[in-house]
């Protein structure tokens, strides 16, 4: 069993809703925290675990969602060696499609260098979409969810995706 933290930013309640879901599966096998980026004091409070899921959804043009925007920054002094941390988030593939879920990509870069291990690679095959700044070597490097078009391929997605992070996770 490990302790996990999911931290998540989430606007209109999309992302909150997959966070709830990733922790009550993952809450089967782990300790889970739940904790709303709006809520936290400063990058510290994720750094309290060394096992991290991280969601945000995508704003603007490929942007993170709006409250991950000062621990982002905060993130260039931060040391995320020996974390390992599984990456998700909410977007929209068709209106959005030429960003779609990007903020996942932007939030993988930096984590990566700053040292931590990325788990949850998804393939893309599933998804229709123009371009991502998620994507490496043709995979997501995380969970992207579709709640405006592919709602009714969310639960089985996150399913897929806890079952396959859950042993990550020590
Ligand atoms: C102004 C605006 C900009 C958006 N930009 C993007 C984008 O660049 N990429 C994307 O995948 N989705 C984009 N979206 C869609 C949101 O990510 C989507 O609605 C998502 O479900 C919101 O999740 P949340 O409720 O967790 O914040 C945008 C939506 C709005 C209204």
């Amino acid at each position: 069993m490990a302790k996990i933290g999911v931290f998540y930013g989430s606007t209109s309640g999309h992302t909150a809703k997959a966070a709830q879901t990733i922790s009550e599966l993952l809450g089967a096998n782990h300790e889970v925290t739940i904790v709303n980026m709006e809520d936290i004091s400063s990058i510290d409070d994720l750094l309290e675990y060394d096992n991290l899921a991280l969601g945000s959804s995508t704003w603007g043009q490929g942007d993170l969602q709006n409250d991950w925007r000062d621990p982002y920054a905060e993130m260039d002094e931060a040391d995320f060696s020996g974390k390992t941390v599984a990456l998700f988030g909410a977007g929209d593939s068709d209106k959005h499609g030429e960003h779609f879920a990007s903020a996942l990509g932007v939030l993988y870069d930096k984590i990566v260098q700053r040292g931590a291990k990325v788990v949850g690679e998804v393939n893309a095959e599933d998804y229709r979409f123009k371009s991502s700044l998620a994507l490496r070597g043709g995979k997501f490097v995380g969970l992207a969810i579709d709640e405006i078009n592919e709602p009714d391929k969310t639960k089985t997605r996150i399913e897929a995706w806890v079952k396959a992070i859950d042993g990550a996770f020590a």
